[in-house]
């Protein structure tokens, strides 16, 4: 197994008006190509810490990340914004798409950023947006298409320039059940050719989609689960006790 994103001693403290906050204690982690990990913990356990620090989003304050072997703390802000376009993408709970561009600008405009190629660029776009579902919908603005559609378009944007690594904060928090599976079927189908994903979520059913939990409590690792070893149609289950024994 190939070893994709590891942190060591990875910590992160926040300071504001001369109060430190321990949002990461020592956070050792190792990804391997091809996982799918679900981090689970309660409401300021710092799951979206870890998720941006592990992604390059946010620095770190003790420890070390490296993506495919190459350390990516202390690399120059350049560096480091090639990394982001290059090697990641992030989906978030707020969706947060360019409100003033079309979806499909949304999905093409990271890609021209990265890659030379126009056509290169408008063919995958097309491909992701086809595989979305959301084709007859490309040239609406945000406001007008729902929010599983502005979520797809997300997805397409985040794999757009085919990233090592595909980072989800809560993909479907704002998002009706309907929704919710239909875009966890999608991010499933990604890793099922292959994507990398680390998303976070607190909601069982998600984390099943996943091949691994990791649960995040008080900022520290305290425990993992292998769904691999599980039935498919007990790993709710078996969250569930295991979340319950570490105390959630
Ligand atoms: N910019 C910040 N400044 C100070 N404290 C922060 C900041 N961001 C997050 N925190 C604190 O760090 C802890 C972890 O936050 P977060 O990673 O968002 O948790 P989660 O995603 O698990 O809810 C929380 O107690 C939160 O209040
Ligand atoms: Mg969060």
């Amino acid at each position: 197994m190939k070893t994709i994103l590891e942190s060591k001693n990875l910590c992160k403290t926040y300071y504001s008006n001369d109060v430190e906050f321990h949002a990461l204690k020592n956070v050792d982690l190792e990804i391997n190509q091809g996982e799918f990990v679900a981090i689970m913990g309660q409401s300021g356990s710092g799951k979206s810490t870890l998720l941006y620090t592990l992604s390059g989003m946010d620095d770190i304050t003790g420890g070390d990340v490296y993506i495919r072997e190459q350390k990516i703390n202390n690399l120059k802000e350049k560096e480091i914004t090639k990394i982001r376009r290059e090697n990641i993408g992030f989906i978030f709970q707020g969706i947060n798409l360019v409100s003033n561009l079309t979806l499909k600008e949304n999905v093409v405009v990271p890609g021209y950023l990265a890659t030379k190629s126009k056509d290169v660029i408008d063919e995958r776009a097309t491909t992701l947006l086809n595989r979305m579902e959301i084709m007859d919908q490309v040239d609406k603005l945000p406001t007008q298409v729902s929010g599983g559609q502005k979520q797809r378009a997300a997805i397409a944007r985040a794999m757009i320039n085919n990233p090592d690594i595909l980072f989800a904060d809560e993909p479907t928090g704002a998002l009706n059940s309907s929704s919710s599976k239909a875009v966890l079927d999608l991010i499933k189908s990604f890793n099922e050719d292959g994507q990398t994903i680390i998303m976070v979520t607190h909601d069982i059913k998600s984390a099943s989609y996943a091949n691994r939990v990791v649960f995040l409590k008080d900022g520290r690792i305290e425990g993992e689960l292998d769904l691999k070893r599980y039935q498919s149609d007990n790993q709710e289950k078996v969250i569930f006790d295991f979340l319950s024994e570490k105390g959630w």
